[in-house]
């Protein structure tokens, strides 16, 4: 437990909806589960496409759901890449879409299929976020 965060079981839900994953091509599937404030985990999936750029990765697949769902305070997340033995992190292009949604404090846990186990947060992540200032905490838009 990471202040009362439960990060084995949120780690338990990315590593069950990796196998949802989309991944085809790459044959290196991902899931991704945020923690939102609510205590509701909402998951994601990498979903690829046969036009490669076009592929979305887990973690901005479960930030939509999660908008969608109208939930936008989130706690944690964690992400499994179960086709990796080490762990695997977020993508540059994750990093920046979770630090929109997720303050520097938040945690992050990611691994791969061997123990080993990434524990850091989204400021570790990606450091230095020169328009965290225009970052916008609005729950109204
Ligand atoms: N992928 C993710 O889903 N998240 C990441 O942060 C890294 C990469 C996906 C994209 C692609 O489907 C596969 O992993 C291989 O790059």
């Amino acid at each position: 437990m990471i202040n009362n965060i439960n990060m084995d079981k949120l780690f338990l839900e990315a590593q069950n909806i990796a196998k949802m994953a989309y991944a085809p091509y790459s044959k290196f599937r991902v899931g991704a589960a945020l923690l939102c404030d609510d205590g509701t985990i909402i998951t994601g999936v990498n979903v690829e496409n046969r036009s490669f750029g076009l592929t979305t990765c887990a973690e901005r697949n479960a930030v939509s759901a999660a908008i969608s769902m109208g939930k936008r305070q989130f706690l944690a997340l964690a992400v499994s890449t179960p086709d990796s033995e080490d762990p695997v992190g977020p993508c540059g292009a994750c990093r920046q879409v979770l630090s929109e949604f997720m303050g520097p404090d938040i945690p992050v846990r990611f691994a791969g299929s061997n123990q080993n186990q990434v524990n850091t947060t989204v400021g570790t992540l990606y450091p230095l976020d020169s328009l965290h200032e225009l970052r916008h905490t609005s729950v109204l838009y």
